[in-house]
């Protein structure tokens, strides 16, 4: 393992056992709950939309193995302030660059239960949360 691969392991492990934005919330715009079938590993994400349609706040309650919960963290840093138009180009490879080390076809489910949430439940916000009419 070289060092940058070294580096992007100790973030995983550091997301892991510390996750940002760790919590519920009320006052959410939408709450949706994934499970992985697999293992059983759980999280449930918490999302604030504002009338410009952008994330202001999110709090995630990730419940599972390393990848997955740091999966969980740094995504719910990454999506703050962005639009759910900007949500919904994320793709595989941005969350497999953004964990920054090979994973394997096993752990790929883990790596993207957090994304299958979000995009979940932007796509609940936009069929029967937003009011806007538009
Ligand atoms: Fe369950 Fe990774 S082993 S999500």
């Amino acid at each position: 393992m070289d060092n940058t691969e070294l580096m992007y392991q100790e973030q995983i492990l550091d997301h892991y056992k510390n996750p940002r934005n760790f919590g519920r919330m009320d006052n959410a715009s939408v709450h949706h709950h994934e499970k992985n079938p697999l293992c059983g590993d759980e999280i449930d994400m918490f999302l604030v939309i504002g009338k410009n349609k952008k994330i202001n706040d999110v709090k995630i309650n990730p419940h599972g193995c390393a990848i997955s919960v740091a999966s969980a963290s740094m995504l719910s840093e990454e999506i703050k302030g962005k639009s759910v138009e900007e949500i919904e180009r994320l793709k595989k490879e941005n969350i497999l660059e953004m964990l920054g080390i090979p994973i394997s076809p096993v752990r790929l489910k883990c790596a993207l239960l957090p994304l299958d949430t979000l995009k979940n439940s932007i796509l609940i916000f936009e069929r029967y949360v937003r009011k806007d009419g538009a």
